[in-house]
């Protein structure tokens, strides 16, 4: 099983122009209490129960007590809620972990969930309290919950490393849920020069350069995350194809010359009219015949879903940047035209998580 095949939820990603689910009350109330629900997978992660029935399960309800060092009525309360969203499962007197999560954790999937989880908590939960007032004032007043005077949440970081932490690990196991598609459908055969904009850890820029051998990658990182970046690319063993480039992508110019120019993860979080700017520069970056590549979580061109690119949106229009949601692929698609791009074309992503793909071309002239 690849992660691209594992844990399709049943309905989440209606098709586009199909009409999301009826409302059932089952749904109301599952909704009502959606925090709720989070906060059972949260503990059952930060509390070690899933390791632990990885590890020794089945257990009884005392024997995991005593190994999660909880009291009789936390125990209780852990294992209600875990057993009756189906984390768990109980049989007789004996817990043990819901099939699902036992094949995620065999095909390499649960640590990428759990480091998502994590993001979650850590950092999206308390910022999303301020979803109505971001909506309000159309800006992302969230990030007041997370202490100090940058502009956007990535600069904040600096003065955050546990939450640096939290996000990087979060941020390579988000890319690594579905880049194995960017890797194999994006053709890069002749190609020599990459620039990865805001490339955080390097995550792709090392998948895509261990794909493609003849393949040279300029990462574009803030200042004090080009560290992260830097130490991974070392970790790889890959400096010398793999060079960190640390700037300001909006004020500083972009390296010229290039074959492609890769946005990962990355126009999900400013306004299309920013992303123009980004994709002017990649234009004026590449030379005639490069690429541009846009890839990360996109919505239906119907404003319908899929649904986990309308509960991500949440953290987007509430906590990063000023501006920034999933956007539908046409907005992407717009930007590109305006910044000049040529032939637009769009591929999906399997699985299911709302990746996809847009790569758009810089004609010759
Ligand atoms: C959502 S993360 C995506 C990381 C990576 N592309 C990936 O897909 O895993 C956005 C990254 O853009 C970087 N970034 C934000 N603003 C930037 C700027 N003005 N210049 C360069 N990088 C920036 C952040 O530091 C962060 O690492």
């Amino acid at each position: 099983m690849t992660s691209s095949t594992t844990a399709q939820p049943s309905g989440a990603q209606a098709a586009p122009g199909q009409p999301p689910h009826g409302l059932t009350m089952d749904r109301l109330s599952f909704i009502l209490f959606g925090h709720a629900a989070f906060q059972y997978l949260n503990a059952a992660c930060e509390l070690g129960l899933i390791e632990l029935l990885f590890a020794q399960g089945p257990l009884t309800e005392a024997e995991i007590r005593d190994r999660l060092e909880l009291k009789e009525r936390a125990g209780a309360i852990l294992l209600l809620g875990c057993t009756s969203l189906g984390l768990t499962v109980k049989e007789g007197s004996r817990y043990r972990a819901a099939d699902l999560i036992v094949a995620l954790e065999k095909d390499g999937t649960w640590p990428k969930i759990k480091d998502t989880v994590g993001f979650e908590q850590h950092i999206v939960y308390e910022g999303q309290a301020d979803f109505v007032d971001s909506l309000r004032q159309n800006t992302n007043v969230g990030l007041r919950r997370i202490p100090g005077d940058d502009p956007d949440l990535y600069h904040r970081f600096a003065g955050h490393p546990r939450l640096e932490d939290v996000f990087y690990r979060y941020m390579r196991s988000w890319s690594e849920l579905a880049n194995e598609h960017l890797v194999r459908k994006l053709d890069l055969t002749g190609a020599r020069r990459l620039l990865d904009c805001g490339g955080g850890d390097a995550v792709n820029a090392i998948a895509l350069a261990r794909h493609n051998p003849g393949l040279d990658v300029t990462v574009l990182e803030i200042p004090a995350s080009a560290k992260v970046t830097e130490a991974r690319i070392a970790q790889a063993g890959l400096a010398s194809r793999v060079s960190v480039h640390p700037c300001d992508m909006f004020a500083d110019p972009f390296p010229a010359d290039m074959d492609c120019v890769l946005f990962a993860h990355q126009l999900v979080i400013w306004t299309p009219e920013e992303n123009t700017a980004l994709l002017r520069k990649a234009h004026e970056a590449l030379r005639p015949g490069g690429r541009a590549v846009v890839f990360n979580s996109m919505s239906h061109d119907e404003g319908d879903g899929p649904l986990i690119a309308a509960l991500d949106s949440v953290y987007f229009a509430s906590l990063p940047a000023e501006g920034g949601m999933i956007y539908p692929w046409r907005v992407h698609e717009q930007c590109l035209r305006e910044a000049g791009f040529g032939a637009v074309e769009r591929m999906t992503v399997p699985g299911w998580t709302p990746h996809g793909i847009i790569v758009a071309t810089k004609e010759a002239l």
